[in-house]
């Protein structure tokens, strides 16, 4: 929360303007922080142009101040099956129902961030921007649709929108005001951009030896880099691919990692390109692009054209395996330009800098090793936290989530919801609310396949139920019995309770699996509040979606 506040404080926008000065609003609605970070930009770069700006994540905007607004522009990402980013629900929702008010005034522009992998891509960037004309705002610009890799469409967009709102703002305001290029907003020291390289203090496997997946936790130190966090936040984490999948790619594509390749201006061996700065786990549409036409492939032609088969594709293949299945003459710059640039992954911090520290950080993750279309497959960032010892240094910086926070109010209960290494902000959760000494419950759901084998943090939990810092645990294996068992399945059980906790103004949190442990769960939770609460289906479904927007229900899914 500190660290939340300090950023708050050192927020471009942070200068309070007059409700009724004529100034640009900046909008968000992030669930990774991508928005986030392109609206901050926007702001910052349109506060030093001289601009009064303020920046606002789309949960906290007044929505009745819509229809005095004049310069509006909004970055929004669209989630899976093209649902809002949780934070942005209520305005979506407000821009969409008969309540919006008419906006003859506003001039606007929308950037949306997407990935067109999924059928309904960019969902709500389309709507928002279709919507604000429908109600009579003027575009500035217009729609611009990130697909995946943010950067070549945010750039431009920013430039554009930015020089159209300053032309007509500036004519506005009184000509004293405009205080061109003032100083850059502080950053902290170390950033997405310039990373801390944090020594590794601990590296342990924390399953048992039979357990089919490793996982890992790992202890990082931040002493020196001027970095805070807090729970809920997570760690940006820069790595290298594995060599053996960089060997794997040359020879696949038949070239030599020595080759000096130009790209963006920059001259480097393939191998280098592919080590740090190229994604060779993820694909892209771009990729399926280039490949379907160094291949001459009708089939990933037509996987192109229907979203379906590329959702299919993209689940079930990695670049490597798309190389493989569509053998083609690859020149190294033209391997290079087909692959998207290497993203930061981004891991749910596992400790509370009250209770370990604020120079210390902990991480939970599972190892990506799998076997598929008869071959091995590695996770590149996974493997190469794994890999770290306890003489290496990863590079990382801290990427805030501030939808993802306890309440400030430590008399509230919490219920949190974690299956898998989804429990590694409830052992920051914990953690925070034993130091902090409050009179709430905690109840923790967790879940996992085996007892005996991957039953993360066991003795830690049954540590804080002695100490009272947590009071209640329950548990779903899934595979220790015939049927599988779930945390939804507890949370059926228990639903009783678990309303009676809810009416009583518990703080519920979900973290893991976004494209069915979360569905599944919210379901059961509609269910719950129907049954326990007598409510419509409709009505339970309405009600979790205020808690959504009121963030007394708060999602870290991925
Ligand atoms: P499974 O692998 O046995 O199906 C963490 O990965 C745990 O989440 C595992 O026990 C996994 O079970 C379980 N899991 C898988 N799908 C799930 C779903 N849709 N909802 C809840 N838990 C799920």
């Amino acid at each position: 929360i500190a660290a939340y506040a300090a950023q708050q404080a050192a927020h471009p926008a942070a200068r309070p303007v007059p409700a009724s000065a004529v100034r640009l609003t900046v909008l968000y609605g992030s669930q990774t922080g991508n928005a986030r970070r392109v609206a901050e930009r926007f702001a910052a770069e349109a506060e030093a142009n001289g601009l009064p700006v303020r920046l606002l994540r789309a949960g906290a905007y007044p929505v009745r101040e819509l229809a005095d607004e004049r310069y509006l522009a909004v970055v929004v990402s669209t989630q899976g099956e093209g649902e809002p980013p949780d934070d942005a629900r209520g305005f979506v929702e407000f821009l969409a129902s008969r309540r919006a008010p008419k906006l003859p005034k506003l001039h606007y522009a929308v950037l949306g961030l997407g990935d067109s992998s999924y059928p309904l891509f960019n969902a709500m960037g389309r709507s928002v921007d279709a919507r604000l004309a429908e109600l009579g705002a003027q575009r500035l610009a217009p729609l611009a649709e990130a697909d995946v890799d943010i950067e070549p469409v945010a750039g431009p967009w920013t430039e554009g929108a930015l020089a159209l709102v300053r032309e007509k703002l500036t004519r506005e305001l009184p000509t004293a005001s405009v205080t061109p290029l003032r100083a850059a907003p502080t950053r902290p020291q170390f950033h997405r951009d310039r990373p801390f390289p944090a020594p590794v203090l601990a590296n342990q496997r924390i399953v048992s030896r039979h357990a089919d997946r490793d996982v890992r936790h790992v202890e990082l130190s931040l002493e020196g880099s001027g970095l805070r966090y807090a729970p809920g936040d997570a760690l940006g984490v820069w790595h290298r691919n594995p060599r053996v999948l960089v060997d794997t790619f040359l020879a696949v594509a038949g070239l030599d990692g020595d080759t000096e390749t130009v790209h963006d201006g920059k001259t480097q061996p393939l191998r280098e390109w592919l080590a740090r700065e190229r994604e060779l786990t993820r694909l892209s549409r771009p990729l399926v692009q280039a490949v379907a036409a160094r291949a001459d492939s009708a089939e990933l032609r037509i996987a192109l054209e229907r979203p379906e088969a590329l959702k299919e594709l993209f689940d079930s293949h990695q670049p490597i395996d798309l190389l493989r299945a569509h053998p083609a003459d690859w020149d190294a710059d033209g391997l290079v330009a087909a692959l998207r640039p290497l993203t930061p992954r981004l891991y749910s911090i596992a400790s509370s800098p009250q209770a370990v520290g604020e120079d210390e950080v902990h991480l939970t993750l599972a190892v990506v090793d799998y076997h598929a279309h008869g071959e091995r497959h590695l996770g590149a960032a996974s493997r190469w936290i794994a890999d770290a010892d306890e003489d290496a240094t990863l590079d990382v910086f801290i990427e805030p989530n501030e939808r993802f926070r306890l309440p400030a109010d430590g008399a509230r209960d919490v219920i949190m919801i974690g299956p898998g290494t989804g429990v590694a902000p409830f052992r920051a959760f914990v953690q925070a609310r034993q130091q902090a000494g409050g009179t709430g419950r905690n109840w923790l759901v967790f879940g996992n396949r085996h007892v005996a084998d991957d039953f993360l943090y066991q003795v830690e939990w049954q540590q804080a139920l002695k100490d009272r810092a947590l009071h209640r645990l329950d548990v779903a294996f899934s595979r220790d019995q015939a049927e599988k068992r779930y945390v939804q399945h507890v949370l059926r059980e228990r639903g009783a309770e678990l309303y009676d906790w809810l009416s009583g103004g518990a703080h519920l949190y979900v973290c893991g699996d976004a494209a069915q442990m979360a569905k599944d769960v919210h379901a059961a939770l509609a269910d719950i509040v129907a049954t326990h609460g007598g409510k419509s289906p409709e009505a339970a479904q309405a009600w979790l979606s205020e808690r959504l927007q009121d963030g007394r229900y708060a999602r870290d899914v991925y």
